[in-house]
């Protein structure tokens, strides 16, 4: 066997390189060792164009991570969805671990999904949320825990399909909260305990929890939380939170569970703004009044459409027909329209920072801009641009422009 300590030197190097070192040269003829050379020349040379090509398709993998572009303010994070968790959209998840330090669950924690009839659980979404965050070391939010939408229909009603009564309700809010909170004990983070509750002419939504338990359902739902988890962040959610109304009533609500004793420690502003709104001094004035309670503020579900406006805020209800001067973007963003989008939302996230004092966490309602709700709403087939990721895998010029 002629031995080459140069070609020996040159393929171990080139084996470490593509993790093939366990390979052991020293049994190869030197005809096979040419051979494999010109092999892992060639596996070398895609590998690294793949790299490149990824790093090309991907860019979002070699671009500076939004979490570290914003980690001297707050948090940042993103919702994530079940193909991002159970890891269909690798794409995603790999994404979503680079650029966000604290994630929310889009949608498998919402009572409908993971408590379907009264005496079953669905955990596999939920538990496969909580591993992504505990295997990444991110910050977990668990959304939502009351909530009208996405409701399981046994909830507050009877087998004839009756509101039950206050105690039963009482009852099965309990069960509920103590048994999703209690699972996820010291590994969720913070919790959205109450979700939309509030009209915005600041009266309070006439939800079936409402119906039959009146104001009392928001204390106990925070009461029942903390038993569950006393080291968890309770929230209290909310979208159109600019508004002068429901900018008081939230006011009034925190002041009452604090008075109450009970523990609240944020007040989350959703943030499903547009191009026309919310208008940022008004928002501005909801974030120093909900500090002002001594609770955090939170940006908990962050999205800007570009899409002409139909509806404000995010009552999902809401599915109009669709029409095509609804999705007039349907092939892409003009430069004009992209650099405007780009400039409102800098300018919001230039606010944000001033307030950074005020603001621990600011999440995005979704890793890029394909995986969006605003796609579907208020009209599906819509094509829209809200997020902080583009469908090219791009971070958008805003982070930068917002840190000048
Ligand atoms: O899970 C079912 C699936 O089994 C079924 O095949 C499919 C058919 O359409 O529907 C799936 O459920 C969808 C669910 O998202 C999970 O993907 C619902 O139709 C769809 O309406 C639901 O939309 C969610 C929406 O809340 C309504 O609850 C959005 O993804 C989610 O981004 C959005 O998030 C809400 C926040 O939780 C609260 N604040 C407002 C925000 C925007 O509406």
């Amino acid at each position: 066997m002629i031995r080459s300590p140069l070609l020996e030197k040159a393929l171990t190097g080139l084996l470490k390189t593509n993790n093939y070192s366990f390979i052991n040269l020293k049994r190869f003829p030197l005809s096979m060792k040419l051979s494999y050379l010109a092999t892992v020349m060639l596996i070398a040379t895609a590998c690294t164009s793949s790299r490149q090509e990824t790093a090309n398709v991907i860019p979002a993998m070699e671009q500076t991570p939004i979490c570290e572009s914003y980690s001297e303010y707050f948090k940042t994070g993103t919702s994530l969805n079940v193909n991002q968790t159970n890891g269909k959209d690798s794409i995603g998840a790999e994404v979503a671990k680079r650029h966000f330090n604290t994630i929310v669950a889009e949608n498998c924690m919402k009572s409908a999904e993971i408590h379907p009839t009264e005496n079953e659980y669905n955990w596999e979404d939920a538990d496969n949320f909580v591993k992504f965050g505990t295997d990444n070391n991110m910050w977990i939010v668990g959304h939502c825990l009351v909530w009208h939408s996405q409701l399981s229909p046994w909830f507050c009603v009877d087998e004839k399909g009756e509101n039950v009564s206050p105690d039963v309700l009482k009852q099965r809010l309990r069960d509920h909260i103590h048994t999703i909170v209690g699972r996820y004990k010291g590994k969720v983070h913070a919790w959205d305990v109450v979700n939309e509750t509030v009209e915005d002419d600041g009266s309070y939504r006439k939800t079936p929890f409402y119906q039959i338990l009146g104001e009392e359902y928001i204390p106990l739902a925070f009461q029942y939380a903390h038993e569950a988890d006393p080291d968890a962040q309770l929230i209290i959610n909310d979208y159109s939170m600019s508004g002068e109304k429901k900018r008081e009533r939230y006011v009034q609500i925190v002041n009452d569970l604090k008075k109450r004793g009970l523990r609240v420690d944020a007040i989350g502003m959703q943030g499903h703004n547009g191009m026309d709104y919310p208008d940022y001094k008004e928002f501005e004035k909801s974030i120093e009044a909900f500090a002002g309670t001594g609770c955090d503020v939170m940006i908990t579900e962050l999205d800007f459409t570009v899409l002409p406006t139909v509806v404000h805020g995010a009552a999902v209800e809401n599915n109009l027909e669709y029409s095509q001067k609804m999705n007039p973007y349907a092939d892409g963003l003009t430069p004009e329209i992209d650099n405007q989008w780009n400039d409102r939302v800098a300018e919001f996230m230039k606010l944000l920072i001033k307030h950074s004092d005020k603001i621990t966490r600011v999440n995005f309602w979704g890793v890029n801009d394909a995986d969006s709700w605003r796609n579907d709403w208020p009209m599906r087939g819509r094509t829209d641009y809200p997020l902080a990721i583009d469908r090219s895998w791009n971070v958008k010029p805003f982070v930068e422009a917002s840190l000048k």
